[in-house]
């Protein structure tokens, strides 16, 4: 691949160190991303800049003029301490007629919303659980049509914030208790869907036009105690002591069979397409004993540190690390923005 002038947009606290000397674990975790993308395109032998951001759009603007970078490689997940905010940072790069690596504006803003995502799925006839939104400052009346155990989560926050073993609720009161919790602790509206028991499994694909399936990642929730529900609960999912504690690890999903194996790869076309993702993103299911699939959620631009799920699944699928950063920016560069068509 030719050599590029490549500016990685950070969070303005985690722009990576040059080596991983004397640093500890807990300290490395923050920015393994930062920095597995940046010292790889590095060595690939791109020119590479790291700008962190905070609140300001300036410095981007000024290092995009002065420095005329081939692509913004985009690494931020939120923009002035606001999730869904990272869309418009994306916006303001079109705007600039800069290209960027991963999803465009309207792909971010549909699969960021959750409730969004699920009214457009719905009129794919893609299955997703059964739902239901209780917004702020409303007051709490369960639909008749929800039948429990019901979770209860954010509308829009990612990552597993504010996702429990209390976010299984059993009953009415249980349910009232925790989306006032969702309400409270993340200040956004909540998402109601019917419990999904089954296996997890996540299926990352890459493209513009045409799409890269990777084979599909299981979530295993090794030994759970008594009455735990297996969720990627935050701690599950973030937490290493924990994870080693019960025996929690992600990996090829195995024995799926045949038919299911297509039905994944098929639905993770149809969400992208029916998203408008680009760039690369990886869908969230639930896949029940008699075979019947749901979708979670898609998410947009999904961490791309080395040894997580997307680049593992990548590797198994023989696209190796570098390779998956440079399909990365080959995307970025192809994609076609409404500036090319006016440009051309
Ligand atoms: N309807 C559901 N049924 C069963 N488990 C669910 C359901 N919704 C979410 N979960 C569990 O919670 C986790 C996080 O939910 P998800 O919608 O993927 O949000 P996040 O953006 O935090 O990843 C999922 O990976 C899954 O384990
Ligand atoms: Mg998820």
């Amino acid at each position: 691949m030719k050599k590029l002038r490549i500016l990685v947009a950070v969070h303005e606290t985690l722009i990576p160190p040059d080596s991983l000397d004397g640093y500890a674990e807990r300290e490395i975790d923050e920015w393994r991303t930062e920095y597995d993308v940046v010292s790889h395109l590095k060595r690939a032998g791109h020119e590479v800049r790291c700008l962190g951001l905070l609140d300001s759009l300036t410095e981007l603007r000024a290092t995009i003029q002065d420095w005329k970078p081939d692509l913004v490689f985009n690494l931020l997940e939120e923009f002035d301490g606001i999730a869904k905010h990272d869309q418009h940072v994306v916006a303001f790069l079109e705007l600039l007629r800069q290209p960027y690596s991963g999803c465009n504006p309207r792909g971010l803003m549909l699969s960021r919303d959750k409730v969004l995502s699920k009214q457009l799925l719905a009129y794919h006839r893609i299955p997703t659980p059964q739902f239901a939104v209780f917004p702020k400052a409303k007051r709490v009346v369960v639909p008749r049509k929800l039948r429990y155990p019901l979770f209860v989560k954010s509308a829009t926050d990612d990552a597993s914030l504010g996702i429990a073993q209390a976010s299984v609720c059993a009953d009415a009161a249980a349910l009232r208790e925790r989306i006032q919790f969702v309400h409270e602790q993340t200040g956004s509206d909540a998402l109601v869907e019917e419990y999904v028991e089954g296996r997890e499994i996540y299926v990352g694909a890459l493209g513009n036009d045409r799409l890269s399936v990777l084979p599909p990642w299981e979530m295993n929730f090794g030994t759970l105690p008594e009455g735990q529900a297996p969720i990627a609960t935050r701690k599950a999912k973030w937490d290493r002591r924990y994870q080693q504690r019960h025996g929690i690890s992600t990996g090829p999903a195995e024995s799926l069979g045949e038919p299911t194996l297509a039905a994944l790869g098929r639905l993770t076309r149809r969400i992208y397409r029916a998203l408008h993702l680009t760039g690369y993103a990886r869908m969230d299911f639930r896949l029940r004993n008699d075979g019947t699939i749901f979708v979670l959620e898609a998410n947009a631009n999904p961490n791309l540190a080395a040894a997580e799920d997307f680049a593992r699944s990548a590797l198994a699928a023989g696209i190796g690390y570098d390779e998956l950063l440079g399909r990365i920016l080959a995307l970025g560069l192809g994609y076609q923005a409404a500036w090319r068509a006016a440009e051309a």
